[in-house]
């Protein structure tokens, strides 16, 4: 492997959906190169499915945050909601697949890389309430919300509630290749 492919690797291995955050202000232009990110994944026949809505504006997060499970409630402390929002008809109609969520998730983890390159966190997530969070920035009908990714930088862990401090301290597992890879036989 070329020193190129290891550090790739390296950024990926390390990557982690973060739950402590500052409220130190994202600059402009990193938000910038995170979307540009997005837009430059694959999709399928270049359909490119996703919307990105940046929510920053504090009275615009504040009614965001009604919208959120219990359990995300840590999610409160990130200075950025990046709703990645897709028509279910919007992706490649192969194979009768809902490939926009494909396109979707490609996105995500472009944004989810290049936010952790820039020293940043960026965490998505499933748990809120879809129909309350259209209604903040006016997501029409035909969209649903595929994910949710908050963006800020890392805060102190020490000031989460035990639960969430524990789920930080607990290292990152992955199923084993051995359980997943199929050498040309299932
Ligand atoms: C589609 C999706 C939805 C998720 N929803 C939540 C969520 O609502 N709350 C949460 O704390 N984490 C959520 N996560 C983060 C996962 O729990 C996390 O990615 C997984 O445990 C692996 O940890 P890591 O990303 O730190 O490697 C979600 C991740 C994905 C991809």
């Amino acid at each position: 492997m070329s020193e190129k492919d290891e550090l790739l690797l390296e950024v990926i291995v390390k990557r982690r959906s973060g739950r402590a955050y500052s409220d130190k202000p994202v600059p402009d232009e990193m938000l910038e190169s995170i979307l540009e990110a997005g837009r430059r994944a694959p999709s399928c026949a270049n359909t490119q499915a996703w919307n990105f809505v940046v929510l920053r504006a504090s009275e615009v997060l504040n009614e965001a945050h009604e919208a959120l499970s219990r359990g995300n409630s840590w999610a409160k402390e990130a200075p950025i909601m990046l709703i990645v929002a897709a028509r279910e008809d919007g992706g490649c109609p192969a194979h009768q697949l809902p490939y926009f969520m494909m396109d979707v998730g490609l996105a995500t983890e472009n944004i989810l890389l290049q936010s952790f390159h820039l020293g940043l966190m960026a965490h998505p997530t499933a748990g809120w309430n879809e129909e309350k969070l259209k209604e903040v920035p006016g997501i029409p009908d035909e969209y649903r919300i595929v994910t949710v990714i908050f963006i800020g930088y890392e805060g102190d862990i020490e000031e989460l509630d035990e639960r969430n401090r524990e789920k930080e301290k607990t290292p990152s597992t992955r199923k084993p290749l051995s359980e997943i890879v199929h050498w040309n036989k299932w």
